[in-house]
């Protein structure tokens, strides 16, 4: 059987970033409910100049720079933050890195499950087209609003990930566990820039569905808890993935909770905030950046779950020499290299609208990425490659 999977994952976010700790005070919360209650610490804030397309461009320019481009022959882009109702994000970013025009581009949602739906259904494809490359890209940017219970759980961010044969980082396991259910426990309408949820159902229905994707995961592949050494959860926040893991550690019998099983995966989300389709993937980055051991041959055990809702329990085998494949340096700069906000900052950048009457506009600048949105002009987006 042809080994399919990750060959390569690169993240990007934003250049700024709220402490939450000033967040607290702003909101007269106290730190410790945002520090230990969510496990959050800070959150990415995207200025004005910066969307779901220039993150995305920032994360797949890096994780395309050792192949040959005319291997990719799909690009499926997850998001739930999308900018047109007609045409796909996938589209700017083959113009922004040049990438083939005999590819086939799609955008995907289901909330923050459609990253790990088009992996599953990437893989198939790849078993027939062994020769070929697909780039999947995750971006979002989560917003719930000013002065909300959702405000503490905001952020943003892309993974850019190549799928092909033979992957350098994780070959994924065709058996799996899924489960949808028509629920309201977040959703954005067309005619809203803020997410509307019901926080605390959200977290039950995470849970249970939980429950049901492994149920389905185990009937399908026969596997145990200790067949895994690791989890990696889809992160709202990253409490959200404690309560999971202890939840599956109930479910499953298991006594001991072995802290080091999930604790990998959360050190890059703790930073970033949410990030909806692309938070599980940034969870996978932080767990090979960060795993102190040599992990290869080890199975990782993934859940995503998107509300509405879809979710899926999968695994993947980390690879023989994964090591030297990652951008372990570039992703911890990245964080390390963002600019504090203070309130009023984020205040403005998260009041900041684009014109929606065809004016032309041009956005102040403030990223220091690739590149950045540069505009409007007719009713189109202008990108503007800062190299
Ligand atoms: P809240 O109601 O303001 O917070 O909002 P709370 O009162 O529930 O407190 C949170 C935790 O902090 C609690 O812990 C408190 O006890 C604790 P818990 O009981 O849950 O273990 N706490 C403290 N701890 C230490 N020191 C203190 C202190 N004070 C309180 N001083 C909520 C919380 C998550 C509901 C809110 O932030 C929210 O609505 N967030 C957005 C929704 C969300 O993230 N849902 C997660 C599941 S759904 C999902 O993952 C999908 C999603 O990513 C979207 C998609 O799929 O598209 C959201």
């Amino acid at each position: 059987m042809t080994y399919v999977g990750i060959d390569k994952l690169c993240f990007y976010t934003s250049n700024f970033y709220l402490d939450l700790k000033e967040l607290a005070k702003a909101r007269n919360q106290e730190v410790d409910k945002f520090y230990v209650g969510l496990g959050q610490e800070q959150m990415s804030i995207h200025p004005p100049d910066e969307d779901v397309i220039t993150l995305a461009a920032n994360a797949a320019w890096l994780a395309i720079q050792d192949i040959d481009p005319n291997d990719i022959s799909m690009i499926l882009f997850a998001t739930e933050s999308g900018l047109d109702f007609s045409k796909s994000c996938g589209v700017y970013i083959q113009h922004l890195l040049g990438l083939p025009k005999t590819c086939r581009i799609l955008e995907v949602k289901q909330a923050c499950y459609s990253g790990a739906g088009a992996l599953m259904l990437a893989m198939p494809y790849l078993q027939q087209n062994p020769t070929k490359k697909v780039l999947l890209i995750t971006s979002d940017i989560a917003r719930y609003g000013l002065n909300t219970p959702g405000e503490p759980t905001q952020g943003c961010g892309s993974a850019a990930m190549l799928l092909s044969a033979n992957p350098k980082l994780i070959a994924i396991e065709p058996e799996s566990g899924y489960y949808s259910d028509h629920t309201w426990d977040f959703w954005r309408p067309n005619y809203s820039k803020d997410a509307i949820v019901d926080g605390k159902y959200s977290t039950r229905v995470y849970l249970t569905t939980l429950q049901e994707c492994w149920k389905e995961y185990q009937k399908n592949s026969h596997r145990e808890y200790s067949d895994h050494t690791r989890f990696c959860y889809h992160l709202p926040f990253t409490k959200m993935a404690e309560k999971a893991h202890e939840r599956l550690r109930r479910t499953c019998g298991v006594d001991q909770i072995t802290d080091s099983l999930i604790s990998d995966s959360l050190e890059y989300s703790r930073r970033v905030g949410n990030s909806y389709t692309a938070s599980l993937f940034i969870g996978l980055a932080s767990i090979l950046d960060h795993a102190q051991n040599d992990i290869s041959g080890q199975r990782i055990g993934f859940f995503s779950y998107g509300s509405g809702c879809v979710a899926e329990f999968f695994s993947g085998i980390v690879q023989k020499d994964y090591k030297n494949h990652l951008t372990t340096l570039y992703h911890k700069n990245l964080l390390d290299q963002r600019k504090e906000l203070s309130i009023t900052e984020y205040e403005e950048f998260f009041n900041h609208a684009l014109p929606e009457t065809g004016v032309e506009y041009a956005t102040p600048r403030y990223t220091t990425g690739k590149f950045r949105l540069a505009g409007v002009k007719d009713h189109t987006r202008q990108y503007e490659k800062m190299f």
